[in-house]
């Protein structure tokens, strides 16, 4: 028996046989839900609110979990398809642009008898030059020229002539550099003639409804024909819709964009370029290609100039990609002569350490609570999420992005929360967060916040008064082992990183902190949840979306393009898994810092 399933605000109407899953007939009707645990009832990202007539008024469900039995009345989320601005994380700042592409205005001489040349002869004697001319130019050029009285403008990648425009626009000149992450896509609209970053723009990846993780996107595209290309075409319409807001926003034209880059993990990379994921998952773990790629934009359905080039970055191994390679440009850390380390903090931690004389890589499945996902009250950094937590002097203070009432918490307020709660005794150094009455009495401000759920404590962030949706925001005992799991990864790949160089962590002169909350996280809480024991503050340097600064400078400079290839060959790859100490090594990570280590 068919069910009609009615999709507010939209109004859309869907039908779907009795017994489907809900969050399928909704994802099947073009409705992007996320699903950060890949449908299996635990995130509780997928819920709605529904009327049927099984139940009275209406209730919210989780949409993953749900059989349709009778017609409904679905209310969806608001779903915020472009980031707040707090959430981009590179600065408008210039990089140094050293490209062979270039542009440049000519005039052309008329066509006549005693000359006798043809229109692109012409515009090449122009040049002095003698240039390849592909087939989709040479169409352009008896055109663009009886249109351009004043001159033609012409547009060169290195030995090959690209474009010719009508009249001069030599100004017009732009690159996106892309940075796909599991979470987060992130588009930076650049002046290839300044090396200015004009506008940033970052978006959620829309593939989070088939799971929060690079495994869950693997499984996807193994469930069924065609999954890996709707992944693909997931992406692509995301990077276009970026590319969209960009030139709207900096008031320039998709034909004028003549590069992209895109740096990614290996199974983001894969799933951009239609590439099979498969072997990813399974040992030994090697991606289809690990080299630079320069592909057509149209072979993927990229909408820049045509004639334009994108250039996928090259991965290091199967779980550590393209997107570590940009946080080493962003960083220079292969050019370091002292042991030195760069994290990058998102759904897949990876780790590389120079320890001044080689340099190794790792990843870890992190799972993506540092980017605010699979927390209960779980929010990218954008208005209404609490960003910084404060405990002091008596007093509970919260930052909340906007300045508005509380929506959720987002990944940099996660670990100030966690670290304030832990140098507090809220949360214990297992974990826990701890019955009321083991607090001292000074600390009645907090007592006040915890709340039994009957098996164990809720802490709360804001009461109902305070929040947006007039439930309380909490904090429970799951979303702490979240970030403990995340922070314990991490952890363990720098420890058995160290170990394979013969390093302890006190001979680390210098790490870089990466990731989705870049500039926005507090070193001292970094280290109030034990990520880096035993280092001092001074030695940790947050440096925002490395792997899109670096890149941007892929975008902006061949050299660094070169930089990138050499990398990608030099470092060496550890496997984690693969080694006996590694379950050791995590449980012990596993658990937070006494006190917080500070200098
Ligand atoms: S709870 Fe439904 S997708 Fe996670």
């Amino acid at each position: 028996m068919k069910h009609q399933i009615k999709v507010e605000p939209q109004g859309t109407i869907l039908y779907c046989e009795g017994g489907s899953i809900l969050l399928n007939v909704l994802q099947q009707g073009g409705f992007m839900l996320d699903a950060t645990c890949g449908g299996r009832g635990r995130c509780g990202k997928c819920k709605v609110w529904a009327e049927s007539d099984e139940w009275d008024g209406k209730k919210e469900i989780l949409s993953c979990t749900t059989a349709v039995n009778s017609d409904l009345l679905v209310t969806l989320p608001v779903q915020e398809k472009f980031l707040d601005r707090k959430s981009m994380l590179l600065k408008t700042h210039t990089f140094p642009v050293e490209l062979n592409l270039t542009k440049k205005f000519l005039k052309v001489k008329k066509a006549s008898i005693e000359d006798g040349k043809g229109d692109v002869e012409r515009i090449l004697a122009e040049l002095k030059l003698d240039r390849q001319v592909n087939l989709a130019v040479t169409k352009q050029a008896m055109e663009i020229l009886a249109k351009s009285k004043e001159g033609i403008t012409v547009v060169f990648d290195d030995q090959e002539l690209i474009a010719i425009e009508q009249g001069d626009t030599t100004n017009e000149f732009f690159g996106i550099a892309f940075d796909i992450g599991t979470t987060t896509v992130v588009g930076s609209l650049c002046d290839l003639i300044t090396g200015k970053v004009l506008v940033t723009v970052s978006a959620t990846n829309p593939q989070r409804q088939h799971g929060g993780d690079v495994i869950s996107r693997i499984t996807y595209a193994n469930e069924g024909a065609g999954n890996t290309e709707k992944l693909q075409e997931e992406i692509v319409a995301c990077l276009n819709e970026i590319i969209n807001k960009l030139c709207k926003e900096a008031k320039v034209c998709t034909k004028h964009i003549y590069c992209a880059t895109v740096v990614g993990n290996t199974c983001m990379h894969h799933l951009l370029l239609g590439l099979n994921p498969t072997q990813l998952a399974i040992a030994p773990y090697v991606p289809v290609v690990q080299r630079e790629l320069r592909v057509n934009p149209e072979e993927i359905g990229l909408k820049i100039n045509k004639q334009g080039s994108l250039y996928v970055l090259p991965n290091i191994a199967g779980f550590v990609g393209a997107d570590t390679v940009g946080v080493i440009l962003a960083t220079g850390l292969e050019r370091v002569s002292e042991p030195t380390l760069a994290v990058d903090l998102g759904t897949n931690g990876e780790i590389v350490l120079n320890s001044g004389h080689k340099m190794v890589a790792c990843s870890t499945a992190a799972g993506p609570a540092f980017e605010g996902a699979q927390i209960t009250y779980g929010m990218r950094a954008a208005e209404g999420a609490i960003e910084k937590v404060e405990i002091n002097n008596g007093t509970f203070k919260l930052k909340v992005i906007g300045n508005s009432k509380v929506k959720g918490i987002c990944g940099s307020g996660l670990i100030d929360l966690i670290a304030q709660l832990l140098k507090h005794g809220v949360i214990d150094p297992s974990g826990r967060i701890v019955e009321p009455d083991l607090l001292s009495s000074d600390m009645a401000f907090l007592m006040e916040r915890l709340r039994s759920n009957g098996k164990s404590y809720d802490f709360v962030l804001a009461f109902p008064e305070e929040s947006l949706s007039g439930e309380p925001i909490v904090l429970k005992q799951k979303d702490v082992r979240e970030l403990q799991l995340a922070k314990g990864a991490i952890l363990t790949g720098i420890r058995m990183l160290l170990r394979e160089v013969g390093l302890n962590m006190t001979d680390l002169k210098q790490v870089y902190l990466a990731g989705a909350f870049g500039n926005y996280v507090e070193v001292e809480s970094v280290l109030g949840i034990g990520l880096f024991p035993a280092i001092p503050a001074s030695r940790i340097k947050a440096i925002g979306n490395g792997a899109g600064i670096g890149a941007i400078k892929a975008l902006l400079s061949d050299q660094e393009k070169e930089r990138a290839e050499l990398l990608a060959k030099n470092i060496i790859h550890l496997e984690l898994a693969s080694k006996p100490e590694f379950q050791d090594e995590f449980i012990q990570s596993l658990r937070f810092p006494v006190q917080t280590s500070v200098e």
